[in-house]
């Protein structure tokens, strides 16, 4: 197997650590153990008795019960519980996918979504989220890649870097299409919770039986460095990952499933909280961008905390967001990250602090002011 190096977590490594104003990541505001304590209203001595005893392939009991309860209507035998998202992606590409297989994926997309098929020799056919109609889903479209019989249809609505999502109707139509081709359906639920348009979807669950669902908390949950999240698949198939996983990570640790079941059992307060915050925050980008209308070209999401912006006069996003990162210290991750055709944009994360997103957007401007005549300069 030959795995393309994963962009955006190398542009992560780069400068993640070392900039003053993250304006590109695509969670909300992380919290520290006191809020998540405060907001769960648990105690940290319920830690003092834990016994550093290993945890279960397919998690523990209470976080797996807790995830059963919120996702489906109790079902524990569904649920795994993974390393971020990130671990359940790789196992189910591993476990069912075979070289020459077809996979079509939302494109753009999280690099892992496609290039993990991609470096097992799979053929990556992408269902494209056109800029020219706002990266909104063209169902008729997929129907027509799906005809060819492909093993797997690879979403994540809303969709990481767009922001765009697709409504109920849509979803089924999506599930319907998917039960056609006789293709699993892979469902990214990363930003799932986090929506400002129309209320969260349902999950997938349930409606066809060769449905996999993957959550985290890294993202809507503000829980990044608990490095949990979950997968949703029939007891059969997570039979069948846990075989991978046993050469892997084997289980989560029992002390990060502590915390992320306490999350999980207070998931709506903690959500409602994100979500208002990030709320404002968009807001604040949406009229940042409207001041800016020969700088910056912004598509407005209807959910999760990031945006694909495009800088016109600039066509080269890249060595914009390499300026920002290197010379003043502000995050933001090159389009290229989602795909080559990508170079023009870049994705804008407004989940942190407004803060944070003050000065990071104070940031962008001046830069993309640097570079156009002063006439324009506001
Ligand atoms: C769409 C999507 N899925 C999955 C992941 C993996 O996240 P994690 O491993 O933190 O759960 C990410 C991370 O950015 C993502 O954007």
């Amino acid at each position: 197997m030959k795995l393309a190096i994963a962009k955006l977590e190398e542009w992560m490594r780069l400068y993640y650590h070392n900039v003053d104003h993250d304006i590109g990541s695509s969670g909300v505001r992380d919290l520290t153990i006191d809020e998540l304590r405060t907001i769960c209203g648990f105690d940290l001595s319920e830690l003092g008795s834990m016994i550093f005893h290993d945890s279960e392939c397919f998690g523990g009991g209470a976080l797996r019960a807790a995830l059963a309860d919120r996702w489906t209507g109790g079902d524990v035998d569904g649920v795994m519980v993974t390393h971020g998202s990130s671990e359940a992606i790789y196992i189910v590409m591993h476990t069912l996918l075979d070289p020459g297989d077809e996979v079509i994926v939302v494109d753009p997309a999280y690099q892992q979504l496609y290039d993990i098929a991609a470096g097992m020799g799979c053929r990556i056919t992408p269902w494209p989220l056109r800029a020219q109609d706002g990266f909104s889903a063209d169902l008729p479209l997929l129907r027509k890649l799906a005809s060819t019989g492909p093993k797997m249809i690879v979403v994540n609505f809303p969709h990481n870097p767009t922001g765009v999502s697709i409504t109920r109707e849509q979803q089924q139509e999506l599930i319907d299409i998917a039960a056609e081709a006789g293709a699993w359906l892979v469902w990214d639920h990363a930003f799932g919770e986090l929506t400002y348009t129309a209320d969260p979807l349902p999950l997938p669950f349930g409606r066809y039986d060769k449905c996999i669902t993957f959550g985290t908390f890294s993202k809507s949950y503000g829980l990044a460095g608990l490095r949990v999240g979950w997968c949703l698949a029939p007891p059969g198939l997570l039979s069948r990952m846990a075989v991978l996983r046993d050469y892997i990570a084997l289980y989560v640790s029992p002390v990060l499933e502590f915390f992320a079941e306490k999350a999980v059992r207070n998931a709506d307060r903690i959500v409602a909280m994100q979500r208002e915050h990030a709320h404002g925050n968009l807001r604040l980008l949406r009229d940042w961008a409207a001041e800016l209308p020969d700088l910056v070209r912004v598509n407005p999401p209807d959910g999760g905390v990031t945006a694909f912006v495009e800088f016109p006069g600039h066509p080269d996003a890249t060595a914009v967001c390499r300026r920002l990162a290197e010379r003043d210290r502000v995050l933001l991750v090159p389009g290229e990250c989602f795909g080559d055709a990508f170079t023009g944009y870049a994705r804008l994360g407004f989940g942190g602090t407004t803060a944070e997103l003050t000065a990071g957007l104070s940031s962008v401007r001046r830069a993309l002011l640097e570079g156009v005549p002063v006439s324009e300069a506001r």
